[in-house]
């Protein structure tokens, strides 16, 4: 049995958890178990400011790491001494979060002997559905939060190519920077999908930004201004008037996201020809939204997809998808790298082949 314990403070979540492997065999056939999963939201901080403020939260991250790992070391009924090693979220992210996320790990894998893991919290994202779903490789990843929005072809532990990134602004930033100017409170992806429900979809003809291009890529800046300019040509606006601008935003989304997403399922197929029942696995706060949820479970029915949701509380941040991000490394073998002088990095992409996109990741603060 492998226990790991795995600290996650790369944005505004403050989260630690303990989850076990027996053995070490693969995971579609002796299921891991979460042992204990703390996420403390930091959102009632940032909320005055309309995003998350990189100050406060590394200073919340202070000050409530400690009593986070104790509470995740209790719920799972294990002490330090069974842990086998610490895995912590090294990159990418805010860095006065990463700092004190993987200097806490590296305290407490030094003071009791423990092997250390860095782990990039993409590829927390990115394995989850093995730890959820027992999914095997290779799979598609649909990625997207309030910092990323790529598409990932994931054939094995280390082995990720990104299919397609945005150009631009990230889906969640889009639904929380369109919340922002409607007046609508922050965090604006469920408040727009909430005015939504009471809209109409059709009464402004939104962009569906990149829809047709080969290159299965993302654009939500164009569609954010659209957006802008439909609210300044009708303003004051009415409760009815936001929630149309929500109901036509949400529409246009689904629709591009539908396109693009359409194009790597094919590019999927065309790769692995062998795979009998191919799987979209989607993760990110984004992934809450029922029409979004919706129009893709609808592509994967007419495309013969197996669309695999893995329960919201592990799609957005936590630190399970981290311990077993470490877990998965182990057992393939990586625990060879130096963790001990490991610096966090703000940037560090899934897919270090991959060319930079220009324009896109320029927040860089969300994973
Ligand atoms: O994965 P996540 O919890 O945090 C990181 O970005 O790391 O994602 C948060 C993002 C925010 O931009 C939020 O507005 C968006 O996910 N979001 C939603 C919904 N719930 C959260 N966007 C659209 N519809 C939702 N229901
Ligand atoms: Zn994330």
């Amino acid at each position: 049995m492998i226990r790991v314990l795995g600290i996650e403070t790369s944005c505004d979540e403050t989260a630690a958890s303990v989850v076990a492997l027996e053995g070490t065999s693969a995971p579609e056939i002796l299921s891991p178990k979460i042992l204990s999963n703390v996420v403390l939201s930091q959102i009632a901080e940032h909320a005055a400011f309309g995003g998350v403020v990189p100050e406060i939260a590394a200073r919340a991250h202070v000050e409530a790491l400690d009593g986070i790992i104790e509470a995740a070391l209790a719920d799972s009924n294990t002490s330090l001494d069974e842990i086998d090693a610490i895995a912590a979220t090294a990159g990418p992210g805010l860095v006065g979060g990463l700092i004190v996320g993987l200097m806490t790990a590296k305290a407490i894998a030094g003071a009791a002997g423990k092997p250390l893991l860095a782990i990039n919290h993409l590829e927390g994202h990115a394995l989850t559905a093995r730890l959820t779903d027992g999914l095997s490789f290779p799979y598609l990843l649909l990625l997207v939060s309030g910092g990323h929005t790529q598409i990932v072809r994931v054939a094995g532990v280390g082995d990720y190519q990104r299919w397609a990134t945005t150009i631009d602004d990230a889906l969640g930033e889009a639904f929380d920077k369109t919340a922002k100017m409607l007046g609508l409170p922050y965090p604006g992806g469920p408040n727009v999908e909430k005015a939504a429900a009471k809209g109409d979809p059709a009464r402004f003809a939104f962009p569906r930004p990149m829809k047709g291009s080969a290159q299965p890529d993302f654009s939500f800046s164009g569609l954010k201004t659209a957006v802008r300019q439909a609210a300044q040509a009708i303003a004051p606006l009415t409760e009815q008037d936001v929630a149309d601008i929500c109901a036509s935003f949400q529409a246009a989304v689904a629709d591009a996201l539908a396109d693009r997403v359409s194009r790597a399922l094919m590019r999927f197929k065309v790769e692995f020809p062998q795979e009998e029942q191919p799987a979209l696995v989607v993760a990110g706060g984004v992934a809450a939204n029922r029409m979004i949820k919706t129009t893709l479970e609808e592509l994967c029915d007419e495309t013969g997809f197996r669309f695999v949701a893995p329960p919201l509380k592990l799609c957005t941040d936590n630190a399970a998808m981290i311990a077993w991000a470490g877990i998965e490394r182990l057992n393939a073998g990586f625990e060879e790298e130096n963790a001990f002088d490991f610096v966090p990095r703000s940037r560090w992409p899934l897919d270090v082949v991959s060319a930079p996109v220009i324009g896109s990741g320029r927040r860089g603060a969300k994973a």
